[in-house]
């Protein structure tokens, strides 16, 4: 008789021991579960930071709005009695410090981009916290400490790349490279860190924890499309992130036939419809935007002299998406030759798709089945610092739905049953995580 692993056997029974039993002021046994009242306090309390209109957020990374958000965290980390930690490119990261062991860690990002949501990055910081404040109330003490996280500049809308900090906290980022990149706003990352006072003396790369878990909103519109709340994150797709510089010939608006124009705008405007036709080509996951046009001198009566604009093209296949680039690469030198311009081309993030620990993403699923919650299997469209994290350890993601999978915008909106939903799921696999032997 084959006898089953201890894994298998976690697998199969372990999720009945998930739930962790407290003695409820009427003597009865009842199930842990998280205080949502509070959590949404420390959701909408952030949220007025950088507060915007439409009920957003703007706190691009390490701008005056970033530091108060980073200070308001870095309190709450501190009434709990965390460890914290602040390293050389302004991660921060809070342990409580019981058990043994490397630590089961959380967490997310609370930069945001210029026109950001409530939710986008913070819900996953801010349940990490209400989980390690669930335990602590309740005298649960983990076998492994629990950590949570949020690392600098996520969105890389203001120092690209995006995943910057978890990048660095993982070792595949330089730190040097890091603090040396320059914002679109001609300022230089190093310098930004100082000024807002979070650049840290912790070591990069980081500890590396037992397993990383995050709960995030799902940006998109599966989950609310399939009446889903759950998403058991299989990965994340690949990223592709280019700045291209079209320079041609600026010129009088009134006295320029059009046969002799070398029109950057043009040509950018050429370079976005023949993006939106390779997408509606290909089909699938395939994705590409430009984002940011910068006209010079952007006059109205001037054909401009240059355009420089970024592309984002990703897609769940590596192949498709380097399909996607070469086919970009080749329109742009028959346009570059058409229209008497010149194009280049700078890589400004570059990531392969990303898979998840399938142990985990199984308990994300048994747990959401256990608490009666509808779940699904799925990959992100959009980065997540989980991607990086899973380069160092097992590592999987909880999605709770978006509203219209509006998100990156001021209306993104996620109800409070399914934001209670996920932070209470990220409460039991944190928990499981860290009282089971294997990766779990
Ligand atoms: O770009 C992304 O997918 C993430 O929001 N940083
Ligand atoms: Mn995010
Ligand atoms: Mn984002």
């Amino acid at each position: 008789m084959a006898y089953a692993s201890l894994g298998e056997i976690y697998q199969r029974f372990g999720f009945y021991i998930s739930y962790t039993f407290i003695m409820s002021p009427n003597g009865l046994p009842t199930a842990l579960s998280v205080d949502y009242p509070r959590l949404k306090q420390r959701l909408l309390t952030l949220a007025q930071i950088g507060e915007i209109d439409g009920g957003g957020c703007a706190r691009l990374a390490l701008t005056d709005e970033d530091k108060i958000g980073r200070d308001l965290v870095v309190e709450w980390m501190r009434e709990l009695g965390l460890d914290i930690t602040i390293d050389r490119v302004g991660n921060v990261v809070g342990v409580w410090n019981v058990g043994s062991g490397a630590p089961v860690m959380t967490g997310s990002h609370i930069d945001t981009v210029r026109t950001g949501g409530k939710y986008d990055g913070n819900l996953g910081v801010l349940a990490g916290l209400e989980v390690i404040q669930t335990c602590q109330e309740h005298k649960i003490i983990p076998h492994r400490p629990l950590a949570v996280a949020f690392f600098s500049n996520e969105e890389g809308a203001r120092f690209a790349p995006d995943m910057f900090g978890s990048l660095v906290y993982v070792g595949d980022m330089s730190l040097e490279t890091a603090l040396d990149t320059i914002s679109i706003d001609g300022k230089r990352y190093g310098d930004e860190l100082e000024r807002i006072g979070y650049a840290g003396s912790a070591p990069c790369p980081g500890i590396t924890p037992h397993s990383f878990i995050e709960l995030h909103i799902e940006q998109g519109p599966v989950l609310e499309q399939r009446g889903t709340t759950i998403g058991a994150v299989t990965g994340v797709q690949g990223i592709s992130w280019q700045e291209i510089t079209v320079t041609g010939q600026s010129n009088h608006a009134g006295t320029t036939p059009m046969s002799l124009r070398h029109d950057p705008a043009y040509v950018a405007a050429r370079i976005a419809v023949f993006l939106r036709e390779l997408s509606t080509k290909f089909g699938g996951h395939q994705v590409c935007t430009v984002g940011k046009i910068d006209l010079h001198p952007n006059l109205i009566n001037v054909v401009p002299a240059t355009a420089v604009l970024t592309v984002d093209i990703r897609n769940t296949d590596e192949l498709v998406l380097q399909q996607a680039e070469s086919e970009l690469r080749d329109f742009l030198l028959t346009l570059a030759a058409d229209e008497g311009v010149t194009i280049s081309s700078r890589v400004l993030a570059r990531f392969e798709p990303v898979d998840f620990n399938e142990e985990l993403i199984n308990l994300v699923e048994t747990l959401a089945h256990n608490n009666g919650l509808s779940v699904m299997r799925m990959p992100s469209g959009a980065g997540h610092d989980a991607q990086m994290l899973a380069r160092v350890c097992p590592t999987a993601m909880i999605f709770v739905p978006s509203v219209k999978g509006i998100s990156h915008n001021p209306a993104e909106f996620t109800s409070d049953e399914d934001l209670a939903a996920g932070a209470q799921l990220l409460l039991q696999c944190m928990l499981q995580m860290a009282n089971s032997g294997g990766t779990q």
